[in-house]
């Protein structure tokens, strides 16, 4: 599909409708059950329908875990995974190619840092250009020993043996924080991470419900190698950021009343709710239950009149993957919005500050590039236009949201790589088309 036409002013967001599963949870599964020797079952991995829709992302880590000597099997749509123990991966043959998938680039360069092999990671285009220095750097620091120009991919991982000892995270990122733990997983001595920037935090979660190898106290994670793990299985409930474009959806347009099932309701998740409250939107969580240390339940929305707002500092991790469909919401909310301190999002599957802002622009948006985020003074109404996906799947959805919205037709380029994230994304819309 080279091109996808919406027609706005055609949909009514009334019903419910599941999610696919979360994406990070998803890739994390994976890799703890990559350090447990015995049968581990994962639990809605793929979208439920059918588990060909495991999205590119999942199949990167699937391929490149299997790459290493992990073992995989399918029944009746579970994932069964047979790992390996924490330094007992094998050789790939070949290039571990992490496709679009910036988690699987870094988590796999942690977990094989400390490896007693020489390991080759790569990926896309658009991964290519990503900066794999956030996590060269301490895991060098660590002991580790690589080889990469420019600090990107492709990379090659030379064996090392890591030391452990103390590091600050500064940058907030989960993928950076993620790499370490694995890192240190398979390091001689005991590693603490001081944690400056709260990101999401499923990798303590789901390791601190599978072995007493990781503490968490206060802002200091503490990991101690050769885990001895155990671990039945993992339930992957549905992904809040995927939630976020039709909940965004449910917001701006006349009438609706969605409910939104089965969402993780992790706090480092769900932050975008938090500000979207804030704006007036009236969004409900209900039926609230935990599973797998995690909390999940769901959301229900209604059409909302949404005022400005200020996103800045510490919560700008904790909404990273939402600021694009924040910022259509800001676009149509009253009074002027801003968005600071968010230059990471230039370091995503696209510029997210560039794309972003001149897709909405298309769209006739007041909204202006900024060093570090936008500005964006809301306006009553956009029009639909022609509108490039940058091949970024969080791009080509909130240009889809604000298709529905927008009067006329608004037509998206390259829109197939919504299934990064969510396949079937523009048949689930279309469900809602009145
Ligand atoms: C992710 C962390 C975030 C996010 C990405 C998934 C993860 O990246 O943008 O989509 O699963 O750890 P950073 O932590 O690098 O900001």
């Amino acid at each position: 599909m080279d091109k996808i036409e919406i027609k706005g002013e055609t949909y009514s967001f009334k019903g419910s409708l599941d999610v696919p599963a979360d994406k990070s949870i998803g890739h994390r599964a994976l890799f703890i059950s990559s350090l447990n020797k015995d049968m581990t079952k994962i639990s809605n991995l793929a979208s439920s329908e059918d588990v060909r829709t495991i999205s590119d992302d999942l199949q990167s880590t699937i391929k490149c875990l299997a790459d290493i000597g992990v073992q995989f099997a399918e029944i009746k749509g579970n994932i069964f995974v047979r790992g390996r123990g924490s330094k007992e991966f094998i050789q790939s043959e070949g290039i571990l190619n992490c496709g679009n998938s910036g988690t699987t680039a870094r988590l796999i360069t942690g977990l094989l840092s400390g490896q007693q092999f020489e390991s080759k990671i790569d990926g896309d285009d658009s991964l290519r250009k990503r900066p794999m220095d956030r996590v060269i750097k301490p895991l060098t620091e660590m002991g580790g020993s690589f080889s990469a120009s420019d600090n990107s991919l492709p990379l090659t991982i030379l064996p090392s043996v890591l030391k452990g000892g103390r590091f600050d995270l500064n940058l907030g990122s989960a993928q950076v924080k993620s790499a370490l733990i694995f890192a240190a997983l398979s390091a001689e001595e005991e590693t603490t991470l001081v944690e400056h920037k709260r990101s999401r935090n499923h990798t303590e979660l789901m390791l601190q419900g599978c072995t007493d190898n990781l503490k968490v106290n206060g802002n200091e994670i503490i990991i101690t190698p050769n885990p001895s793990i155990n671990l039945e299985g993992f339930e992957v409930p549905g992904d809040p950021s995927s939630a976020a474009f039709f909940i965004v959806a449910g917001l701006l347009n006349k009438d609706s009343e969605l409910h939104i099932k089965n969402i993780c309701l992790n706090q480092t998740r769900i932050h975008f709710i938090t500000i979207l409250k804030e704006m007036g939107g009236q969004i409900e969580i209900v039926d609230t239950k935990k599973i797998g240390g995690e909390e999940v339940g769901d959301v229900v929305i209604k059409s909302s009149h949404l005022k400005s707002i200020k996103i800045e500092k510490d919560s700008i991790p904790l909404l990273i993957d939402e600021i694009p469909i924040i910022s259509l919401a800001c676009s149509l909310a009253e009074g002027k919005s801003e968005i600071i301190d968010a230059e990471e999002l230039r370091l995503k599957e696209s510029d997210r500050i560039q794309t972003t802002v001149s897709e909405l622009k298309k769209l006739g948006c007041n909204i202006q590039e900024t060093k570090d985020g936008m500005i964006i003074e809301g306006i009553e109404g956009i029009k639909g236009a022609e509108c490039e996906s940058h091949n970024d799947h969080r791009i080509a959805m909130m240009i889809a949201v604000a298709g529905t919205v927008a009067k006329g037709t608004t037509s998206i380029n390259n829109p197939e790589c919504a299934s990064i994230s969510f396949p079937n994304f523009y048949d689930k819309l279309n469900n809602f088309r009145k």
